[in-house]
Parts: structure tokens; C-alpha cells; sequence
């Protein structure tokens, strides 16, 4: 029996391409070693969404005074949090479940090693059984990066230093948590653990926070969760890790902060590892999956998409990379395009971002035009948001007036950002865009008003 097409890895890039395959008519497997869905849907996106709404809506209650609404004794009962997380991530797994069944998707548990190919097609062992398929998509995803930090094993052995994987079912929070890396893992529990009462310290290595966000839209972000009480430790370079304590050199000479737990979340790295890439030759840089725009690898028939190629390490990039996938191998071509690509971080309040920031534009030599403006610009933001500092910042290409990034930090940007994208997808001018009639009042309005600014 060979099937048409073997995918290795049940997160977003693998289900979605099952489903489209599978509903497309081809006979798929679907091998899974921990849980379908992957890290999204059992330890990322989804889990933490779920905490960060808790803390949303803790959040909003606290603050309730000075929008008339009074409530005493506001906490966040943790354990019912991590209930309710465990639950909603149960059905959307069954839904997959469900959807991998409807579309004919016979899903193997277990790990999925390469060992070969033959006159049929690629050798693929799951737990002691061989399959063969014609083609292969490689969806594997990313581990945590655990950088060689003296001490840090050993923290992690005992419990204390923790990944965003165990983060997320710790059963208390910890009076005080430090966390290695305010990148995206770090600033959400750095969010969620705020609202919940831990002492949270921010350990990171660069000069500011967000990695690649604009750098005036996570100087603000910074300003509201100083404000919050996190205390951030930048420029910091961690040198050791003894036990609860994280020893880190600054200007200030060396520090150290102690922390009941540890998270480390400074980035994440494509998973290879024990695959069996060798036994067909897929060509790697040594960290990634080298994949073309058609997410094709150096072996025809072998794709690779979401994560494990390290291009854009977002699960949405991965549903869309997957349909890439199938629509190719069905002989539609589609090419992958990632300038428009949406990313948002779901703090309070949210970052949500498209294309490029004010830093990449000039280092690339982009003439751009930047408009700001402040969110207080949207009646429904100045409505709900006391003391709101959020703004929108737009670059505009000079020459043709198109949108060539897109920067929102307010609440609700995660659920606006995609019409930004909608409008560099579809490279729409600044006249264009003064034409579509928004709804009012929402915030997103903003994006309209920036328009009649440039
Ligand atoms: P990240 O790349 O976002 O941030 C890592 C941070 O750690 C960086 O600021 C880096 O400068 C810092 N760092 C690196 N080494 C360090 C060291 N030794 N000491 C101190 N700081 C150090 O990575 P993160 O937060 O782990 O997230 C991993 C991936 O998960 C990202 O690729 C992200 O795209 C994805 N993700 C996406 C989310 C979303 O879309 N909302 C939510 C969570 C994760």
C-alpha cells in the first residue's frame, strides 16, 4: 500500500495539508508523535490565549473603578485557569480529530523516522510499522532553543527552570518568575504571571524588547508593563544559572534575581533531529529545511513547511505554506509570498505588526513616508481606554503610495492587523484605502484616518 502523500508532524502545517489533501482526494497519512495540533494548539498559541484572556478579564475587573463598575476582591484563581486551558484545548483537538477523519486521513501515532527510498516511493518507519508514500511533507515544527547557560540543566532537572511547554501546566504561580528572553513567549507570561499577581523579572539580552517589532511600538510596550511593575532587565547577558538564581552581567556589573521558577524562552529552533533526513539526502543549512517558494526541498517530492524551515516561524505561516504545498503537488502551481505576513503579540495591550518597521525600511534604503497617529484618533478606543497610549504607524512607499508595513499597539490590533495585510497582498494605494468605508466606531478606523495624513 502506498499512500500519495506521508506528513510527518500533526501541528498547523501538518493537519492543515492533510485536510486539504485528504478533502482533495489523496490517499494521506498523518504521523504524530505527542498530540495532533503540535505546539500551537497544546502548548503555544491556543494554551496561552486562553491564560491571557483570564488575565484580561482580571485585568479589566481591577481597573473597574473608573469605568463605573465596582468589584472587590479581584484574583485570578490559577489551578481553574489551567483547567479551563486543558479544556478548551481537549475540544479543538477532538475537532481535528473530527476533520482528519472526514477528510480520510488515517493518523499514526507515534514517531515518524525516514529510512529510505525505494522503487515506490520514501520509507517511512512509526512504531516498528513501514509505510511508503509518494511524496513527503515534513512538518516537524521547532523545539526550544536552550542555550549552553552553566547551571541551566540542572535547573531544569530540578523543576525551577522551565520551557514554555511546562510553563503552562505549573499547578501555582510562582511569587516571583524570571524569565529568560522578552521575545514573544516571554512578554505573553511575562503579561499573564503580572496579572496574576508574580513578581515578574525580564532578562534580555538586547537593548530593548519584541526582537524585530518597530522599535518605537515595543518602547511603548515596555513603558505599560514597567508601569505594571515588571522589572526588565536589558542589555543583560545571562552567565549562570545556580538553582533558583540567575546571575547575568549588565553595565551595572553583575546581578542576580531569584525566581521560584525560570522560564527560558529565547527562541526556538527547527526540529531535524532523528529524522532520518540523511537516508534520502534533504539538504539542510545545518539549523533549517532549505525550501524554495514552492516549499519544495532539494529532492523533488519532498516538501517541508511551517516551522522546521525556519522562514517564518508563525503557525499561520504554516496553514498557508501547507496549502502551498498541496496545491503544488495537485498541479496548481503556488508560490509562497511572506511579505505581507501578519504577527501579533497578545499582551495587554496587543502588538500586532505587518511588514516593514521603521528600522528595516532604512536599512534597506526604502523611501517611505511615516504616518503616526495616536489611537485616541478612534472615539470607540477613547470610549473604552482610560489613559491610552496606543498608536498606529503606517509606511507608505513615496513612490507608488502603497502600504509597506503596518504597525498597531492597543487592544483589538490582533483582530484589525489582517486588513493591513489584506491592503499590501493587494497592493492597494493610499487612495484606495481612503475609499473603503470602515465601521464606526472601531479602532481599526485609525488605519482610514492615516491615510488622509499622508
Ligand atoms: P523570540 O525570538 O521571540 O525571542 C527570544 C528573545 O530572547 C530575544 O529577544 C532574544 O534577544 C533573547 N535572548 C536570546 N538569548 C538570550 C540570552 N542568552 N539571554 C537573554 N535573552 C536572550 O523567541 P520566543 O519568545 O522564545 O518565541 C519563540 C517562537 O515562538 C518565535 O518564533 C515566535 O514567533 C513564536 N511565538 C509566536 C507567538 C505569537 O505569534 N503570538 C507567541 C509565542 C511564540
Amino acid at each position: 500500500m502506498t499512500y500519495d502523500l506521508i506528513v510527518i508532524g500533526g501541528g498547523p502545517g501538518g493537519y492543515t495539508a492533510a485536510e486539504r489533501a485528504g478533502g482533495a482526494g489523496l490517499f494521506v497519512l498523518l504521523a504524530e508523535k505527542r498530540a495532533l495540533g503540535g505546539v500551537c494548539l497544546n502548548e503555544g498559541c491556543i494554551p496561552s490565549k486562553t491564560f491571557l484572556n483570564s488575565a484580561k478579564i482580571a485585568d479589566h475587573a481591577k481597573n473597574g473603578n473608573a469605568y463605573g463598575v465596582i468589584a472587590q476582591g479581584v484574583k485570578l484563581d490559577h489551578p481553574a485557569v489551567v483547567k479551563r486551558k486543558n479544556r478548551v484545548v481537549k475540544k479543538l483537538v477532538a475537532g481535528l480529530d473530527m476533520k482528519m477523519k472526514k477528510n480520510n486521513v488515517t493518523v499514526v501515532n507515534g514517531e515518524a523516522v525516514i529510512s529510505g527510498r525505494t522503487e515506490e516511493g520514501f520509507r517511512v518507519n512509526i512504531n516498528g510499522s513501514a509505510y511508503t508514500g509518494k511524496r513527503l511533507l515534513i512538518a516537524t515544527g521547532s523545539v526550544p532553543v536552550i542555550p549552553p547557560i552553566p547551571g541551566l540543566d540542572e535547573s531544569y532537572e530540578k523543576g525551577i527552570a522551565v520551557t514554555n511547554r511546562e510553563i503552562l501546566d505549573i499547578e501555582t504561580t510562582p511569587e516571583n518568575l524570571v524569565i529568560i528572553g522578552g521575545g514573544i513567549i516571554g512578554l505573553e507570561m511575562a503579561s499573564y504571571f503580572n496579572s496574576a499577581g508574580s513578581r515578574v523579572t525580564v532578562v534580555e539580552m538586547l537593548d530593548h524588547i519584541a526582537g524585530p517589532t518597530d522599535r518605537e511600538i515595543s518602547g511603548i510596550l515596555l513603558n505599560n508593563y514597567k508601569k505594571k511593575g515588571i522589572d526588565f532587565r536589558l542589555s543583560a547577558k545571562v552567565i549562570e544559572i545556580k538553582g533558583n538564581e540567575v546571575i547575568f552581567e549588565s553595565s551595572d556589573g553583575i546581578q542576580r534575581v531569584t525566581g521560584d521558577k525560570i522560564l527560558v524562552s529565547v527562541g526556538r529552533k527547527p526540529d531535524t533531529k532523528g529524522l532520518g533526513l540523511e537516508t534520502i539526502g534533504v539538504e539542510t543549512d545545518g539549523r533549517r529545511i532549505i525550501t524554495d517558494e514552492f516549499l519544495r526541498t532539494n529532492i523533488p517530492e519532498v516538501y517541508a513547511a511551517g516551522d522546521v524551515n525556519g522562514i517564518s516561524m508563525l503557525a499561520h505561516t504554516a496553514y498557508r505554506e501547507a496549502e502551498a504545498v498541496v496545491n503544488n503537488i495537485l498541479g496548481k502551481r503556488d508560490r509562497m509570498r511572506y511579505f505581507a505576513i501578519p504577527s501579533v503579540i497578545y499582551t495587554n495591550p496587543e502588538v500586532a505588526s505587518v511588514g516593514e518597521t521603521a528600522e528595516s525600511a532604512q536599512e534597506k534604503g526604502l523611501d517611505v513616508e511615516i504616518i503616526k497617529l495616536p489611537l485616541s484618533y478612534s472615539g470607540r478606543y477613547v470610549a473604552e481606554t482610560d489613559r491610552g497610549d496606543g498608536i498606529v504607524k503606517v509606511l507608505v512607499d513615496k513612490q507608488y503610495r502603497t502600504i509597506l508595513g503596518l504597525h498597531i499597539i492597543g487592544n483589538y490590533a490582533s483582530e484589525i492587523i489582517y486588513g493591513a495585510a489584506v491592503m499590501m497582498e493587494t497592493e492597494m494605494r493610499v487612495d484606495d484605502i481612503r475609499e473603503i468605508v470602515f465601521p464606526h466606531p472601531t479602532v481599526g478606523e485609525v488605519i482610514r484616518e492615516a491615510m488622509f495624513e499622508a
